[in-house]
């Protein structure tokens, strides 16, 4: 079958027919800006390097003046982690992170970030991002939890689908459309005790059941790229996993854009992980793996050349690496506009701030609440405590200009923000309120900690907000973390409020679910916002107001303890029950909240379930039982009973989001395929095997939210 590139491989392969092999190396590496400086970075881009990454407007514009005013003049390609909107760029729009985005379990809202970062990346002079990141996060004392999509593998898919479309848009040469990068190629989030680019004591056959899925649905969206993982699979580093980057990615999954290394990967081959003996030989294995690009070990380029001089690397693997990013090059236009227009004047504009509100706002998920949520009229004062409530680098966290490309914590935002503080500020006013803050504490102990002033400033509210969660020294690569507790005096500072009897109300600001105890089960109501980036503190705020209705559904469990971990709910089944009512003898079993939860101001009710195997079709109906409109979450598991291989005790197969104003019923209908039931045998063969399934249907993942149905296949 011809590709749908052919007319751009063509094109691709006429430049390539004219290259000399040094200009086809060059093509391969890829620039870290900010690492060697302007000088270096315009040297390089006259030797014909075909990417840089982390330079912005400007500084990116020299660097493609350089590049198109060489012999063949083919243009450069920049590179940026706009992870979460623009944000390494103090001017663009700060969106919440991907883990906030996920809590919406909302693909148009996933398309719309993707689609406004897009367009701001692009007025940059920029083409592409290295996202999204498709990691599971499953052992959540990883550091990088927040930069996922959560713990699960269908929602992590579809999410992930529609933030590339919408990076990508209808084509990739529109003025407002960027490359997307789906990281890292594979299972690094699943590495031995979450420690970062460790090996993953995986196999090929569980890789296909759980880390791969959502990698495949990247590629049926068009995903032009593909990061490879830091880490190795069973003492193979992906960056010379041949199988993974050509079988599997290439010729089983169809694959037809370029793939990149992540940062160093290839001189990690010979410091790292000692697989290479030095940095010709990481070169060779790393080229003939199938790595298209490698981003900064600019090594690559003298040990290629001579590899293939000497007749030991054979041209034909660079030639192939050089047209597969010559053929993107070419469907971006790059060739005709080597620069894109994006939207002149779009960075932080209203339509913008807009979209990262509603991002924020969607992702607000209520975890607990006594009834002291909303906030009642007639409260006349309230008590807004703890750091992050007025902190705008913990409620940004990780990848915005304040962490990357160098740590910058000093810098002065130049976008407006609201901090929670100030949301509930502005909100209290306006409603005759007042409102009283007090930092207490962080979660980093410091000598600011002030533990009695905040207690004394809590003393007469109305209600507490306890603002409890991490800062970035605790998040991101190199951060994994041993104990999820939460650190600091937070927990010290929390009982003291308890102590006071006043309503009281812990809000996490955080980057990955922590170990809240005491703050978490004995709180009267509890609100997670994660990152929520510029507008978070003002999503916060009307949440508690209830100006806006909770509609956040989990998509990560919460473990009660660090030593729980791991505690996504899809786990095989199996596990002893020594004790009577326990399978720890120290702590329960379950999780504090569990993937799928979360509560909003009014309740649902779910009767009626059918499923027809004959037609796949599920119907269930949905009843708003509360006072106020809501929005639901239907959410579709399943487990195959009895299997040839062990299959997890269920597994979210679809979900559909559905609008109920007070008191309405709606029947939810979902069209399921056979193929969604199906499991990955000892052959690595995905089939659905005969027998007895079991479909559930409801609220969330836990049992007791769920309507079932037996059928067979
Ligand atoms: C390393 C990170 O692992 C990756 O996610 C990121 O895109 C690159 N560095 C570039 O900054």
């Amino acid at each position: 079958m011809e590709s749908k590139n052919a007319a751009y491989i063509a094109r691709a392969k006429e430049i390539l027919a004219q290259m000399t092999l040094e200009e086809k190396v060059a093509q391969m590496v890829q620039v870290p800006y900010a690492m060697v400086g302007r000088e270096e970075a315009l040297r390089w881009a006259k030797l014909g390097a075909g990417s840089f990454l982390h330079v912005l407007g400007d500084d990116a514009r020299e660097v493609q003046q350089a590049a198109c005013s060489t012999r063949l003049g083919i243009p450069v390609i920049f590179g940026i982690d706009a992870v979460r909107g623009h944000a390494l760029n103090d001017h663009a729009t700060v969106f919440p992170t991907q883990l906030a985005c996920a809590c919406t379990w909302d693909r148009e809202i996933a398309r719309e970030m993707g689609r406004v970062t897009a367009r701001e990346v692009a007025t940059d002079g920029l083409h592409w991002t290295f996202s999204p990141l498709l990691c599971l996060s499953r052992d959540t004392r990883w550091g990088r939890v927040n930069e996922t999509f959560g713990e699960d593998p269908y929602l992590t898919g579809e999410l992930a689908a529609a933030i590339i479309e919408g990076y990508q848009g209808d084509s990739l040469d529109d003025e407002e459309s960027i490359l997307a990068c789906a990281k890292h190629y594979y299972a690094y989030g699943e590495a031995v005790g979450a420690r970062d680019a460790c090996d993953s004591e995986i196999t090929y056959r569980k890789a296909r059941e759980v880390f791969l899925p959502p990698f495949k649905k990247a590629v049926d969206a068009g995903c032009a790229s593909f990061m490879t993982a830091y880490g190795s699979i069973d003492g193979t580093p992906l960056t010379i996993d041949r199988h993974s980057l050509k079988d599997i990615l290439r010729d089983e999954m169809g694959f037809e854009g370029f793939v990149v290394t992540d940062w160093d990967n290839m001189s990690s081959l010979v410091k790292q992980q000692f697989v290479a003996e030095d940095t010709d030989e990481a070169a060779r294995l790393a080229a003939e793996a199938g790595n298209d690009m490698i981003m900064t070990s600019v090594a690559f380029y003298d040990s290629a050349v001579k590899l293939v001089r000497e007749g030991r690397l054979d041209e034909a693997v660079i030639d192939e690496a050089v047209l597969h990013i010559l053929t993107i090059k070419a469907k971006m236009g790059l060739f005709e506009h080597p620069e894109k227009k994006g939207r002149p004047g779009c960075f932080g504009c209203a339509e913008h701030m807009d979209a990262a509100l509603r991002t924020a706002q969607r992702s607000i998920t209520l975890l607990r609440n006594d009834g002291v949520l909303p906030i009642a009229p007639s409260c006349k004062k309230i008590a807004v405590i703890g750091a992050n409530a007025d902190d705008v680098r913990a409620q940004y966290g990780d990848w915005t200009y304040f962490t990357h490309p160098l740590p910058d914590p000093d810098h002065v935002p130049v976008r407006p923000y609201t901090t929670i503080r100030e949301g509930v500020e502005e909100l209290a006013k306006a409603k005759g309120a007042s409102c009283v803050y007090a930092r207490g504490c962080g979660p980093i102990a410091s000598d600011e900690d002030d533990l009695p002033s905040a207690v004394e400033a809590a003393k007469g509210a109305d209600v507490i907000v306890y603002v409890v969660g991490d800062v970035v020294s605790q998040v991101g690569e190199g951060k994994d973390r041993a104990d999820l507790s939460l650190s600091g005096r937070q927990t010290e500072l929390f009982r003291q409020l308890r102590a006071l009897n006043i309503p009281l109300v812990t809000v996490l600001c955080a980057s990955k679910p922590l170990a809240m105890g005491d703050a978490a089960e004995q709180a009267d109501a509890v609100v997670v916002a994660f990152n929520g980036g510029a507008t978070g503190g003002k999503a916060v705020a009307q949440a508690l107001f209830g100006e806006i209705n909770p509609s956040g559904r989990l998509p990560i469990s919460f473990p009660r303890h660090s030593g729980q971990v791991p505690v996504y709910y899809n786990q095989l089944p199996g596990w002893h029950k020594l004790v009577d009512k326990q399978k720890y003898c120290d702590l329960p079993e379950t999780p504090l909240y569990v993937f799928g939860e979360g509560l909003s101001y009014t309740d649902f009710a779910y009767e009626n379930m059918t499923f027809d195997p004959q037609t796949m079709k599920a119907s269930v109906q949905v009843s708003n039982t509360g006072a106020r409109a809501g929005l639901e979450t239907v959410q579709v598991y399943f487990r195959d009973l009895v299997s040839s291989v062990m299959t997890p005790v269920k597994n979210l197969i679809a979900y559909k989001q559905v609008e109920l104003a007070p008191g309405e019923t709606k029947t939810v209908e979902i069209k399921l395929e056979r193929m969604d039931f199906a499991l990955v045998n000892r052959r690595e063969e995905r089939v659905v095997e005969p027998g007895e399934f079991m479909l559930m249907v409801g609220h969330s993942s836990k049992d007791a939210d769920l309507l079932t149905v037996k059928f067979a296949l």
